[in-house]
């Protein structure tokens, strides 16, 4: 089956007004690329990156977005909220999330759940750390958090975006192999097919130093549909050669 691939710009904790307008400028005149491509911007950046962007068949999304809907939660973001700006992804369970907010899988299932029932597509991150892979215990581990997301989402467990992403190739430099990495996304899809119709149909990322020079490798494997990408989507010519490289 084929898939049309998918590149998303994770900004994490970076931008400021004018480095986003000239990082989008670049990007948007770079186009078309033959993939899909989004940014998930901080939180601030959303109305301006929604005008800059509108019209545009570059996407946008948040990085994270509440669990609940509205109420006495202090700092959260609801995906109602996010919806008005027509946000069309938000990254949930990231492990950066996980490690730093006490993320726990059924909260990231339940964020999940709230992106969808307004529309917003939730990339759902799973991954294992070092130690764990050290230990034998990968599969083991991304099951367990892919498997909670399914079970809350039920019938719409066929909607979301997956995005491997092994902790130990986030920010260092060490990505997993085209092989390591398509070994946990083969085993990702047949959970999902175990779980929904839609599985050969879902968009699975992979993520954790994706640069232009390896992105051709991962992209082509079988069961990885395209990148979440940190550090290379700061920069506009690394980000468009990694678009390029799925296109
Ligand atoms: P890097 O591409 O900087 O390793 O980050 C990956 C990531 O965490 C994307 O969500």
């Amino acid at each position: 089956m084929s898939r049309r691939a998918l590149v998303v710009g994770n900004w994490k904790l970076n931008g400021s007004r004018s480095a986003n307008a000239q990082l989008l400028a670049a990007v948007l005149q770079a186009r078309p690329f033959g993939c899909d491509a989004a940014v998930c911007v901080p939180f601030p950046y959303l109305p301006e990156t929604a005008v800059t962007l509108a019209g545009s068949d570059l996407r946008w999304g948040a990085q994270d977005c509440s669990a609940h809907d509205s109420g006495a939660y202090t700092g959260e973001v609801s995906a109602a909220m996010l919806a008005e700006f027509g946000c069309r992804y938000a990254i949930v369970g990231h492990s950066e999330r996980r490690a730093l907010h006490g993320e726990t899988d059924q909260l990231v299932a339940d964020k999940a759940r709230a992106a969808l029932a307004h529309g917003i597509t939730p990339s759902v991150c799973v991954g294992e750390t070092r130690e764990q892979r050290e230990a034998g215990q990968t599969d083991a581990v991304v099951k367990r958090q892919l498997s909670a997301v399914i079970h809350a989402l039920a019938h719409c467990a066929g909607e979301i975006v997956v995005a491997y992403e092994p902790v130990w190739a986030i920010g260092t430099g060490l990505t997993a192999t085209p092989e390591q990495a398509q070994a946990v996304h083969a085993l990702l899809r047949a959970q999902l097919r175990a779980a929904t119709a839609r599985a050969d149909a879902m968009t699975l990322l992979y993520g954790g130093s994706v640069k232009p020079d390896n992105a051709a490798a991962l992209f082509a494997q079988p069961d990885i549909d395209g990148g979440l990408i940190g550090g290379a989507s700061l920069k506009a010519a690394d980000f468009i050669a990694i678009c390029r490289a799925a296109g």
